[in-house]
């Protein structure tokens, strides 16, 4: 596919459909765990709530995962290798990739993200304040299909850069396709730089996601809002309280909603019926140790090159190689 120009910008649009969000949140509320998938917490709204609960002083992940970053940026770029094609899957506002940007000097970067609005501003926004850099924008979505454009170098060593501990959002086999798809893409000279949420006390993490200011708990809600103004539902949401909780048994925090009385609620023309203390499952946040990672990593075809973290072994930052 050809790319447009925008600005000075290419651009590339591979349509991605729409989600169905209707029968996706029928079809979860109907199983025995009902669950929700957590790609739907971003809407206008949840998108706003989320960068507020990276400010908080209890979510650590974000800017620990920066700092790591800036710290060892000549040090990753080192690894890496300069000139390389690098490509961010979910890019969104294209954010935490400043800070490697000067360091790394890659030969162009490309961001992919499904919002194609998002997607233009972020990276024209990137191309203003980095006039070197070649930016090549995809929009696609990254569960789908990762497409190169096709016009990049294939002699380009290509590496896939994945911050923010995303892939905690992942069951874990659903993980593991995500990162071969991932090592299809880069080939056998690629690379991966991920970032991942570490395994840590369970106060650490419980209060990460139960901050003071109750705004994990408003984005967790958020949720409802969205399906009773998107889906014609009728949710009340006294009846719902926000739950999250580090379950040790299976290395992940859970976030629900959980109904505190019994009810029906219709969702459009079904009626979904919760008993009293009954949960919608909204989010598993996976963390893992270093070795852990490791080990998920090789399944897909990636080797440990180098791993950084902080000083209190919060979050860590992981770089593969294709074996
Ligand atoms: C986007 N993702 C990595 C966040 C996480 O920590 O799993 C989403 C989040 N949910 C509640 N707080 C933050």
């Amino acid at each position: 596919m050809n790319g447009v120009n925008i600005g000075p910008i290419q651009f590339y649009d591979h349509h991605p459909a729409p989600a169905d969000f209707y029968s996706d949140v029928i079809k979860g509320l109907q199983q025995d765990q009902k669950m929700i998938p957590p790609k739907y917490f971003y809407d206008q709204k949840g998108s706003e709530l989320f960068d507020l609960i990276c400010d908080t002083q209890e979510y650590y992940p974000t800017r620990t995962e920066l700092a790591i970053l800036k710290d060892n940026a000549n040090e990753i770029a080192d690894n890496i290798g300069p000139e390389c094609l690098l490509v961010e899957p979910g890019s969104g506002s294209s954010y935490k990739v400043r800070s490697l940007l000067d360091a790394l000097k890659p030969q162009a970067y490309v961001p992919m993200d499904i919002s194609k609005t998002y997607l233009i501003e972020a990276a024209s926004k990137l191309s203003d304040d980095y006039p070197w850099l070649e930016v090549h924008a995809s929009c696609i979505d990254f569960t789908d299909k990762l497409h190169l454009p096709p016009i990049l170098s294939e002699e380009a060593k290509k590496v896939a850069f994945f911050p923010g501990s995303s892939i905690g959002n992942f069951e874990p086999a659903d993980a593991v396709h995500f990162m071969s798809d991932i090592a299809n893409m880069v080939g056998e000279e690629g690379g991966l730089l991920i970032g991942v949420d570490l395994k840590k006390d369970k106060t650490i993490l419980d209060s990460a996601y139960n901050d003071n200011q109750d705004i994990t708990a408003q984005f967790n809600m958020n949720l409802l809002t969205r399906i009773n103004n998107e889906l014609n539902a009728e949710f009340d949401l006294a009846s719902f309280e926000h739950n999250a909780f580090y379950n040790e048994k299976l290395g992940r925090i859970e976030m629900h909603l959980v109904s505190n009385m019994e009810q029906e609620v219709s969702v459009d023309d079904v009626l979904i019926k919760f008993d009293k203390g009954e949960s919608i499952h909204t989010e598993s946040s996976y963390k893992y140790s270093i070795a852990e990672f490791q080990k998920l990593a090789g399944k897909a075809g990636f080797e440990s090159s180098e791993v950084w973290t902080d000083k209190k072994d919060l979050f860590s930052l992981h770089y593969f190689t294709m074996t």
